[in-house]
């Protein structure tokens, strides 16, 4: 077949019936999500010979024009779709030139306590506001890895904005990931969930604790590093793919006693920092206040908002 005429997963060359039931079956498809893949991942998720998922691989990518140059202008007009997702901090607002942006991976990491999950909560309802009032007019998705979402929390947290409760918890789909193979596959999952609705915002708190609790020691660590690298890929291409705002939580280890590693370096390391576009470190301040610096940003400068996490969720500090 020419490529001109590859639409779809069945129009690849040597794809019949069974092997797209495989494809499918495994989370495959659609012409990006083979071509976005490596020959290894493919084979391995699907129990397709090597050889021919890379011939799949190929054909896909040229078809879906992966890997093709955007021209400039074709990039400011992308970037001009970006939304921007208010904290219900004006301070942290403008630190982050906005608010949180869609297509971006923006990740809090701090110590345990420090206002992670509050964030998440807050920007799971922020989300749902129309646009002109700073959220997303959209639906939310949370994998949840550490069962620490709560719903009286969001209820609160709606009420103060005078939306209602019930409706705002009715577009937040929360998915419970019990390890870290549940956790990637569950991006597959909100994927499906994206095509039917108008998810604005995908959140995972937490990244990278499943990942920290399985591969313990050295010798695991380039395999653990390997496997949140590719997770991470897998989120920033659905933010991309769906103008979606994607926040993740990393926890660091708060105690300076720690016998391993420095104490104030998230987990995962530079893998997570390299594909997290807007970092966000939050820490305890005085008087219950939270101090949230933002680091190392392709294009703001790096400064620090004081926020409070009150009854009605965050606020300005
Ligand atoms: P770990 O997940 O353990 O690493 O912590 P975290 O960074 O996710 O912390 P989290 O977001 O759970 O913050 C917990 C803090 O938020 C509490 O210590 C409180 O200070 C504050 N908080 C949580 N719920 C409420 C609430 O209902 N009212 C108020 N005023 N503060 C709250
Ligand atoms: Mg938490």
């Amino acid at each position: 077949m020419s490529e001109a005429k590859i639409k779809n997963v069945t129009d690849l060359t040597g794809v019949g019936p069974s092997i797209a039931d495989k494809l499918s079956d495994a989370g495959y498809d659609t012409l990006e999500a083979i071509g976005t893949q490596s020959p290894g991942e493919l084979s391995s998720a699907t129990g397709i010979g090597k050889d021919t998922c890379t011939k799949f691989i190929i054909e896909a990518r040229k078809a879906a024009d992966i890997g093709a140059f955007l021209t400039g202008t074709q990039l400011m007009e992308k970037r001009a779709t970006v939304g921007k997702l208010t904290t219900s901090s004006s301070t942290f607002d403008e630190l982050l030139g906005g608010g949180v942006e869609t297509q971006s991976i923006t990740e809090f990491y701090g110590p345990y306590g420090s206002g992670k999950t509050q964030f998440i909560l807050q920007l799971a309802v922020n989300a749902q506001l129309p646009v002109e009032e700073g959220g997303l007019g959209g639906e939310v998705a949370i994998i949840d890895t550490e069962n620490t979402f709560r719903p009286e929390r969001i209820i609160s947290m709606a009420k103060a904005l005078d939306l209602d409760p019930d409706e705002v918890l009715s577009r937040i789909h929360v998915g419970r990931a019990y390890n870290s193979h549940q956790q990637m596959l569950m991006v597959e999952k909100v994927s499906e969930m994206a095509k039917e609705r108008p998810i604005k915002m995908l959140g995972v708190d937490s990244l990278t604790g499943a990942f920290r609790a399985e591969y313990i020691g050295r010798g695991n660590l380039a395999d653990r590093q390997g496997k949140i690298s590719a997770h991470m890929k897998e989120l920033a291409r659905f933010g991309d793919l769906y103008n979606a705002a994607v926040v993740v939580t990393n926890q660091v280890l708060s105690n300076p006693a720690a016998f391993f590693g420095d104490p104030t370096k998230p987990i995962g390391g530079h893998i997570v920092g390299h594909t997290s576009k807007f970092r966000i470190y939050l820490r305890r301040g005085k008087a219950g206040r939270r101090v949230c610096r933002l680091v190392d940003s392709p294009h703001l400068p790096e400064n620090e908002a004081l926020i409070s996490i009150t009854e009605d969720g965050i606020r300005d500090g």
